[in-house]
């Protein structure tokens, strides 16, 4: 899970996953979602340096006798990955990521995507849904260059779950090729990783700006 990184598109001192809402961290209300998912036996969450203490005390208060890994992140969310990623025991056959600040993604679409990812001729599954706007691809000019065909365009959300070899080839090939990626899917992909969909939906969006936060604490409030 990876949770590093600062809260500057927030606007706020205090980073993201840190930020409270209903007298909780919006990392602990995430975390809470994976709780009762038996299948998964360990949790790696990268953070800020600043952050390592309290996160595991997070952790351990939800995930109990499971084992937690708490580790320093890095500058980029793909780095915060890629550093977790070596503490990932032998054992593991597949590997989730989830956005530690997606707290409304609900269990039985997490479980939906376990199951996708588990099937043989998959390489992984995420979750995502159908964009709701019409996307424009345009220039360095601003000027548009083409809009692609709305029915063929899913945003992707998280989890992202991959069986474990491809997903640690996927991450090392792109740090040889110095490739960065705004998803880890996309870093299976270009290793030529067949990964499928699972319809989501748009409550598991991303707290990213002031006004996500807002809309999450209108629903952690009930209002
Ligand atoms: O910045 P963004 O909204 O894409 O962050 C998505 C997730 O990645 C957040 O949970 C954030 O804490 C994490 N992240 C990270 N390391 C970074 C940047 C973001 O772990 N350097």
């Amino acid at each position: 899970m990876p949770a590093a990184g600062s809260g500057a598109r927030m606007g706020k001192e205090i980073p993201k996953p840190y930020l409270k809402i209903a007298g909780r961290p919006i990392l602990e209300h995430t975390l809470l979602k994976f709780k009762e998912i038996d299948s998964i036996q360990e949790l790696i969450i990268s953070t800020s340096e600043a952050y390592i203490d309290q996160t595991r005390q997070i952790a351990k208060s939800v995930f109990g006798d499971r084992t937690v890994v708490v580790i320093e992140g890095g500058a980029e969310r793909q780095e915060s990955v890629a550093k977790a990623l070596q503490f990932v025991s032998d054992g593991s056959e597949f590997i989730a990521i989830h956005d530690a600040v997606r707290p409304f993604v609900r269990e039985d679409l997490i479980s939906a995507c376990i199951n996708q990812a588990k099937v043989p001729d998959v390489d992984g599954a995420i979750l995502a849904v159908q964009v709701k706007d019409t996307i424009k691809e345009i220039s360095g000019k601003n000027i548009i260059q083409a809009t692609p065909d709305r029915e063929k365009l899913w945003q992707a959300q998280t989890p992202q779950i991959f069986k474990r070899e491809i997903l640690i080839r996927a991450y090392r090939e792109a740090a040889n090729r110095k490739l960065l990626g705004t998803d880890d899917s996309s870093l299976v992909e270009m290793i030529g990783g067949k990964i499928s969909v699972v319809e989501s939906t748009v409550d598991n969006f991303k707290i990213t700006y002031p006004l996500d936060f807002q809309l999450a604490k209108l629903i952690l409030s009930g209002k």
